[in-house]
């Protein structure tokens, strides 16, 4: 039994149901409007549901169903349910990126659940950005929450074989393109590669990130493995429904729970999964927004200690539906053991340890015991040095260990257009030695910091047998990539940072074991350049661009923008703290 905490006339739309004014008539008989009497509503929990279905988003395709799941529940319950559109961010159409957008989502699902009559929400996402965008913005507003993750799909198949997102794309482009299969065979692959709804079905960025989710306390107990199509995830989807309901009457908002810890095991999840770079940015701003400190210090050193135990591609082996049936994120937090702070709270009331202690795995070559860990730890590494002051990334399981300490000439491209332009070039002057080097790539250069951190190899290297060799950007990389690919790197060449100043045939070192990534000259002649060096053209010059170009920070804290930080203190600030007067 709920232990409640309020009263009917303590609920936030009381304020617009409630009370006896002109104003509360209008939204009562708007309500009839829509064909509700009092009774559907007065006195109830009302549930703001943020859907991010479109038909932009093939990821979110069931969530036209399961939003009917969710209200099933929240009727069940005794609350009041409302469908609000929330910006869709399909990561497989949205040019030039999501990222782009990913701070635009936080806003709206901020500014909607303020603006609404909302004593409770649920959150509908899992396409890669749209997690963290709504829970960056549910976080601002700190109502009661639950997050239901659209699921992965289910496995790609391609006559009897199983096809994984991403990298089995690259996989066939490469053997059409060789003229080992055909337009047909091509047009297969197609087909099967995606065919149910639900999210990218490796450990990529949309998985890495409800799986963090979960484990952050924000979803029922293993929600983010379910597959999207299960019974058993519309199944979740209602117990959410009936769950939100109660935690409003218990008033449970998620930074009564979130802490350090919480993050700490977010961070050691995402490690263990062996999940996606891009989690970095996105846990980063997320922790910000719950007032929590995360940088990207605390990210190596939880590495440095955590064993890959999930067989996932794209390091591994199987995919998100294998994961389920295998027991899932619970069995893999139980396998984590000491390495996981139980006694953190979630949403459903009970600790992270409670509702993982009667998990069991079924298939220990998907989940292994950590004595049998695909990497004994450093999934992850975060570099420092005159390339990179406030920190780059590198993925060192995801490398050819020979480059794991390297020096080379650097062979610099100013951006994506030159790299296009020029990288298949026959005299491209490129040696396996060389270390690529990408400028104007990150949050304010690109803009939106996207996912080309995965440079390629020139064709005339790619010829002679090379298949990785160091490459430097400010970018993002796709969770389902691979390579020495340095990621992330801070601050970006757009804003000055010494990316910008790299030349050709500047000596480059990568040190992995040393966290370090430096290039070869001397202080003195960095300051020569840097005086030559001028801002290249914003790419906005109106709109939300310019906003973004204005307000976007760096990598290292999230790209996050400014002015969304709870504690931001800008040159127009007001005496209010966002809530508007509610008349
Ligand atoms: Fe939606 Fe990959 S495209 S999760």
């Amino acid at each position: 039994m709920t232990e409640r905490k309020k009263k009917p006339e303590d609920l936030r739309s009381h304020r617009w149901y409630g009370v006896k004014d002109l104003r509360s008539f209008g939204h009562r008989s708007r309500t009839a409007q829509m064909g509700f009497s009092r009774a559907d509503y007065l006195g109830k929990p009302v549930i703001a549901i943020l859907n991010t279905w479109s038909d932009m988003n093939s990821c979110h395709t069931h969530f036209k169903q399961r939003v009917e799941e969710v209200k099933r529940g929240v009727w069940q319950a005794g609350g009041f349910p409302v469908e609000i559109p929330a910006m869709s961010l399909g990561e497989a159409f949205q040019k030039p990126t999501t990222m782009l957008y990913r701070n635009l989502l936080a806003m709206e699902a901020e500014e909607l659940i303020r603006s609404y009559p909302a004593d409770g929400v649920v959150l509908m996402g899992g396409c890669d950005k749209t997690t963290p965008g709504l829970v960056m913005g549910a976080l601002a507003m700190n109502l009661p929450t639950i997050f239901v993750p659209a699921g992965p799909m289910l496995r790609g198949d391609y006559r009897g074989q199983v096809l994984g997102s991403g990298s089995d794309s690259w996989k066939y482009w490469a053997e059409l393109r060789a003229g080992n299969i055909s337009e047909g065979d091509w047009q297969e692959v197609e087909d099967g590669i995606a065919r149910s709804a639900g999210t990218c079905m490796t450990m990529g960025t949309a998985s890495t990130m409800t799986s963090a989710a979960e484990v952050l306390g924000l979803t029922l107990p293993g929600a983010s493995s379910i597959p999207a199509v299960d019974s058993r995830h519309a199944m979740m989807a209602t117990h959410t429904g009936r769950r939100i309901v109660d935690m409003v009457w218990e008033d449970l908002k998620p930074l009564d729970f979130l802490t350090a810890s919480s993050f700490d095991n977010a961070v050691t999840a995402v490690l263990g999964l062996g999940g996606s770079t891009n989690a970095i940015v996105h846990l980063i701003a997320m922790a910000r927004r719950a007032g929590v400190p995360l940088d990207l210090a605390r990210f190596d050193e939880l590495a440095r200690g955590t064993p890959v135990i999930a067989n996932l591609r794209p390091g591994g082996k199987y995919l998100m539906e294998d994961f389920y049936y295998a027991g899932g994120l619970r069995a893999f937090l139980k396998e984590m053991g000491p390495l996981i702070d139980g006694s953190q709270r979630t949403c459903n009331g009970q600790t992270l340890g409670r509702n993982i202690e009667d998990a069991q795995t079924f298939n220990a070559d998907v989940i292994r015991p950590r004595s049998e860990a695909l990497l004994e730890g450093g999934g992850l590494a975060v570099l420092r040095g005159n390339l990179a002051p406030a920190g780059a990334v590198i993925k060192p399981a995801a490398m050819e260990p020979h480059l794991r300490r390297h020096t080379g000439p650097a062979l610099v491209f100013s951006n994506y257009d030159d790299l296009a332009a020029r990288i298949d070039a026959p005299d491209l002057p490129v040696t396996k030695d060389s270390v690529i080097v990408l400028q104007s790539a990150g949050p304010q250069g690109a803009p939106g910091m996207p996912e080309w951190g995965q440079l390629p190899i020139p064709q005339k290297l790619l010829k002679q047998g090379v298949r990785d060799m160091v490459r430097i950007s400010d970018a993002r990389m796709s969770g389902t990539s691979y390579g020495a690919c340095v990621l992330h790197v801070t601050p970006e060449s757009h804003v000055g940072g010494p990316l910008a100043l790299v030349r050709d045939g500047d000596l480059v070192t990568l040190d992995v074991d040393a966290r370090r990534i430096d290039m070869a000259v001397s202080d003195e002649e960095l300051e020569r350049r840097r005086a030559e060096w001028r801002k290249p053209i914003p790419k906005f010059s109106r709109g939300y661009g310019v906003m973004f170009l204005k307000h976007v920070q760096q990598a290292d804290t999230g790209c996050d923008f400014d002015f969304l930080a709870p504690d931001y203190a800008g040159e127009e600030i007001g005496s209010g703290k966002g809530e508007p007067e509610i008349h």
